[in-house]
């Protein structure tokens, strides 16, 4: 098992995990455990978590239903009710047992119920183990804005057993991969063409990328500069997933975020940050690895708008996270609306 020190947390990975989070109770009295999940890792992670820490057989269940819809106000105060009907005390223990949903919903409720009580996360997809147990950013959606009311606040622990990916649907896998892929392209071209041209097991991939974030997070824990090269891919993948957003071809996070790295990266050779050859290399392999989604002429203009540009003024600007090279990145760079239409037409091309 391999143990990485974050900010003031241990992360611990491996087939060990487990037994290290048995122990980790046994060495911290609790007066009460709660564990958070929604209904797929209800039925096929908490039996296993259970048996392997007999000491939460007494442990009051929450359970919320699986998807984004469940990281609102209505069920962070249902969270809280539950807490309260069972006399949750400072003293009480909320595990947070799924994929990043439960632990940015879980995370935030620990962190104001009675102005925070300990939480720990025991992530279950790939993205949790990757990617969002990692960093102490918690949060819940509101009035449509995603991640819009939240805490910095550290989990005791985090404690990541890569058995539970075996139930993972393939679709949430390769949602997952996405945020793997951006850190190995903002930090680590070594880790890029490991992944690209080795394959990786799920355990090596996590916990590299556990390692490239935390290093990342301990040089700025609150997202104040340095941190924000990990939004690479966000601007213009979130344009394209509210675009997409409840129609038929609805996406999932992971899956806009690398259409907005190919993106992103066009915006990058346009500045003559990038060469042609790398970003050939990196829309290749995506175009390779996922199923992309397709985007056509006639949708242009809606998805400048969305990308925080009105078409009117083509010389407002925007700032995002760029790569200036494969496994490196700038953030705060300047791009202008001409730029991002160009990244969008380079894109569609690719689906002609
Ligand atoms: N806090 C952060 O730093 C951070 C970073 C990245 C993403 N996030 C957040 O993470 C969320 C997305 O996380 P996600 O992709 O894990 O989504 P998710 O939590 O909705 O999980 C995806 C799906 O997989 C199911 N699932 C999870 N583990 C399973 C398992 N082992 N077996 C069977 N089914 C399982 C879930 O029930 C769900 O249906 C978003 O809300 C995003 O904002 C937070």
């Amino acid at each position: 098992m391999t143990t990485i020190q974050s900010d003031g947390y241990p992360i611990m990975a491996g087939d060990g995990a487990l037994k290290a989070l048995s122990a980790f109770l046994k060495e911290h009295p609790y007066s009460s455990y709660f564990i958070l999940c929604d209904e797929n890792t209800l039925q096929a992670c908490l039996p296993i978590l259970i048996s392997a820490c007999p000491a939460l057989r007494q442990a009051d269940i929450i359970e919320v239903e699986s998807g984004e819809s469940a990281k609102s106000l209505d069920f962070s105060a249902n969270i809280w009710e539950t807490l309260l009907e069972n006399q949750a005390d400072k003293q009480s223990l909320l595990i947070n047992l799924g994929g990043g949903v439960v632990s940015d919903l879980g995370g935030f409720s620990a962190s104001v119920y009675k102005r925070g009580i300990d939480f720990i996360h025991v992530p279950t997809s790939l993205l949790a183990m990757a990617d969002a147990s990692v960093g102490g950013k918690t949060g819940i959606d509101f009035l449509g804005i995603k991640n819009c009311i939240g805490t910095f606040s550290s989990p005791r622990a985090v404690f990541i057993y890569p058995g539970f990916l075996m139930s993972l649907p393939e679709r949430h896998f390769q949602n997952g991969l996405a945020e793997v892929y951006k850190i190995a392209l903002t930090c680590d071209k070594k880790f890029w063409e490991q992944c690209i041209h080795e394959g990786s097991d799920a355990e090596s991939l996590i916990l590299q990328s556990v390692k490239l974030k935390n290093k990342i997070v301990l040089r700025d824990p609150f997202d104040q500069g340095i941190r924000n090269v990990l939004n690479f891919g966000h601007t213009l993948g979130h344009a394209l997933e509210s675009f997409y957003g409840g129609t038929e071809k609805e996406l999932l996070h992971g899956e806009a975020v690398v259409a907005g790295m190919i993106m992103e990266s066009h915006i990058s050779v346009q500045k003559k940050m990038l060469s042609r050859k790398e970003l050939s290399e990196i829309s290749t392999y995506f175009r390779s690895a996922f199923t992309l989604p397709s985007l056509e002429e006639a949708s242009l203009e809606a998805l400048l708008r969305l990308a925080g540009n009105d078409k009117k003024t083509s010389r407002s600007r925007l700032r995002m996270s760029l790569i200036d090279r494969i496994g490196s990145c700038k953030h705060q760079v300047e791009v202008s609306s001409t730029q991002i239409r160009k990244s969008l037409e380079y894109y569609a091309s690719l689906f002609q």
